[in-house]
């Protein structure tokens, strides 16, 4: 039998080149050797305010960008979180396994609270949440960003802590960051991940942005004075951030660009990189075009929607056994 993974995605607007690299380019890498699971992970979006016709949009345009970098739904399942009520349930169990102290060190919870006035509840009891869209799939591998390295790390220890405490139901999932780009860093401070929520749009790239502007905002990426392509992240960040980029999106290793770019001015490099991410994102912008408004979409969202409610109720009802939670069910 396949080995299973299970991964999700927030549909808060923008999707960057880091989640891009970090998240989907694993997931279409992925799924022939594995029996795949993807989410659209709106309960999650909601810890964060949302506006409603905003959000609806963004759900269906993120469903849209997963099929078009090359999804196959007819090898994977692709859903939307809240048309899977085991979902929540599930994580408000996993709630009650988790203790505040460990919530509260959570670095993306301590980030996104210092930056909020009014913090929702919700974000300090995102992580369970997350353990429980992973574990309810009884998922072997996780890929992801290296930013959620902290998450899957709780997501073992509250599922090893459930399995000792009550009943051995679930299985512990392993993490898997790319080889390349499990950080990818912001354009204009090589020192600070490239994120959506950066407020200097030149920082980051999304996959939507026109093939023109993604070619200014790479060929004005902060570099450094030495005049030399390097790979060396702690002395030199951008041009590192740069190399590994088009590693990642073009397979090639770091060496054998280092070696392409040997004698090569920043200018010209800067501009060779971005030609690299324009040629990878053109059919892709292409594709989502085309899926946005396909009744195909909703169609691939019931069918997954209803195979991942079969697959999570089944773990659910376990676990709801292993607590002893309402009456005994086979
Ligand atoms: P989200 O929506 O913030 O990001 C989606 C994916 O993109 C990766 N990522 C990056 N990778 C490399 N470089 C970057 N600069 C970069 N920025 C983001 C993230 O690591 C992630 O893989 N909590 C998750 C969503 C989630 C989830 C899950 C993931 C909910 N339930 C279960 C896996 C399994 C999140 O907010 O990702």
């Amino acid at each position: 039998m396949k080995k299973k993974i299970f991964s999700g995605v927030q549909p808060t607007g923008t999707v960057t080149l880091g989640n891009y690299i970090g998240a989907f380019k694993q997931f279409t890498d992925l799924q022939d050797e594995f029996d795949c699971i993807f989410c659209i992970v709106d309960q999650h979006a909601i810890t964060m305010p949302q506006e409603r016709l905003e959000l609806r949009k963004n759900i269906k345009a993120l469903a849209a960008l997963y099929l078009a970098v090359g999804i196959d739904p007819e090898k994977v399942t692709l859903f939307i979180q809240s048309e899977v009520p085991a979902h929540a349930q599930a994580g408000w169990m996993m709630q009650c396994v988790s203790t505040i102290g460990e919530l509260e060190r959570m670095t993306q919870y301590k980030d996104k609270s210092a930056k909020t006035a009014s913090v929702s509840a919700g974000l300090l009891t995102y992580p369970p949440l997350m353990a429980a869209d992973i574990l309810l799939y009884q998922t072997d591998v996780v890929p992801v960003g290296d930013d959620q390295k902290q998450h899957i790390e709780l997501t073992r220890d509250l599922a090893e802590r459930f399995n000792k405490k009550y009943n051995d139901v679930l299985t512990i999932p392993e993490i898997r960051v790319p080889k390349n780009g499990a950080r990818i860093m912001s354009l204009q401070d090589p020192t600070k991940k490239m994120s959506k929520s950066d407020a200097n749009k030149k920082s980051i790239v999304t996959l939507l942005d026109d093939l023109k502007t993604i070619e200014k905002k790479i060929k004005s990426a902060v570099t450094d004075s030495e005049g030399i392509v390097k790979y060396d992240p702690t002395n030199k960040p951008g041009i590192s951030n740069l190399l590994t980029i088009e590693a990642a999106l073009t397979d090639a290793s770091i060496d054998s660009l280092v070696a392409k770019y040997e004698g090569v001015g920043y200018g010209d490099f800067k501009a060779s990189v971005a030609s690299a991410v324009t040629a990878h994102l053109a059919p892709i912008q292409e594709r989502y075009k085309e899926l946005l408004d396909s009744e195909e979409l909703d169609r691939i969202l019931d069918e997954g929607a209803e195979k991942a409610n079969f697959l999570a109720n089944k773990t659910l009802k376990k676990m709801e056994n292993a607590m002893g939670l309402g009456r005994k069910r086979k």
